[in-house]
């Protein structure tokens, strides 16, 4: 298909490099693993399988928030609204948004994986005719420059959703704010989805769906490696662990070892002792009030804030001060 017209900066993001990543976190003790590697081709279509089983209600609550809500959210944007998204993937929640914006001046799709981020750009740009489309790639991880944009000054919007900020440390989260306060500059404003505080039986439900849409990803780490880095790790002889770790309000996802085990990755030999755990990810689960305290820190003042009836999933809007 023919794609609509965008702007492509390419800021060369500098490729973290698997192999080192994946050499450094098992030689470790306690061995972990970089959640940022989930999302090969293979893993981005298993997430996507994550998103419709029942018991994950992230994506869908967030998105039913986000289309109850979009006539508000836009009130708060306002018209002219340039949209930076962070880690845009698929830009496919941003459409809701954008479909209610008035006249928005930019979209602005920030993500590390370049083909991905060229035909996401092109499909929304095709799709969206009137809105001038800057694709910036980088890794939003790390402070960088925007590129001058388009159209008259303004207000800059962050849109940071999928409860990604839940896979940061909570000072990472901080640190994190506070590089979007730059980016944004005077003025700007951020939309955030953030995942509640809940029942744990709903989380550890959520993360141990019953088809095993979450055992499927957060292995499918172990077949990369093999794929990747020439490994033979055994991965029937690996399973998915997924709790919720209360005092620190986070799910905590490992594989574990099922046996006493070794294999041989890139060239190093890594032994496994029977029930060692990889931590693989941490997904923070934030009350409204204690997400508002870290972005307060970072310089963010809470605006307004939406949730769905059974409290699931916020999306939060905050202005820089
Ligand atoms: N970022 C997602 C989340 O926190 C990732 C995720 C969903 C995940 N299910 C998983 C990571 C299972 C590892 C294992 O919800």
């Amino acid at each position: 298909m023919d794609g609509g017209s965008f702007v492509f900066h390419d800021l060369a993001p500098g490729e973290e490099s698997f192999r080192d990543a994946v050499l450094a976190g098992l030689s470790g003790d306690p061995k972990a693993l970089p959640c940022k590697f989930f999302y090969d081709a293979r893993g981005s279509a298993l997430f996507e399988e994550i998103c419709r089983v029942p018991e994950y209600y992230l994506t869908r609550t967030e998105i039913a928030i986000l289309e109850a809500h979009a006539g508000d959210i836009a009130a708060h944007i306002g018209p002219h609204a340039r949209v930076i998204e962070l880690g845009s993937g698929a830009s496919r929640k941003v459409r809701i948004l954008l479909g209610a914006l008035d006249a928005p001046a930019a979209y602005v799709p920030v993500d590390i994986s370049r083909e991905h981020l060229r035909g996401a750009a092109a499909q929304l740009a095709e799709d969206f005719p009137d809105l001038p489309v800057i694709a910036v790639c980088a890794d939003y991880t790390k402070p960088f420059v925007l590129p001058q944009l388009p159209g008259r000054a303004g207000k800059r919007v962050g849109f940071f959703p999928g409860s990604t900020i839940g896979n940061f440390e909570p000072e990472g989260v901080v640190s994190f704010l506070s590089h979007c306060a730059a980016l944004l500059g005077r003025g700007g404003e951020i939309l955030i989805g953030a995942d509640l505080k809940k029942d744990p039986a709903v989380l550890t439900a959520a993360y141990n769906d019953r088809a095993g849409a979450n055992a499927a990803f957060n292995l499918n780490l172990l077949e990369r490696i093999n794929r990747e880095l020439d490994g033979d790790l055994d991965v029937a002889q690996f399973r998915h662990v997924a709790i919720y770790n209360e005092a620190k309000g986070r799910m905590e996802l490992y594989v574990e070892s099922l046996t006493e085990q070794s294999a041989r990755i890139a060239g190093a030999r890594f032994h496994f002792a029977r029930d060692e755990l990889i931590h693989t990810e941490n997904s923070y689960k934030y009350a409204i009030p204690e997400f508002r305290a870290l972005a307060a820190r970072a310089g963010f003042r809470a605006v307004d804030a939406w949730t769905d009836r059974g409290e699931l999933f916020s999306v939060q809007y905050f202005r820089r001060e």
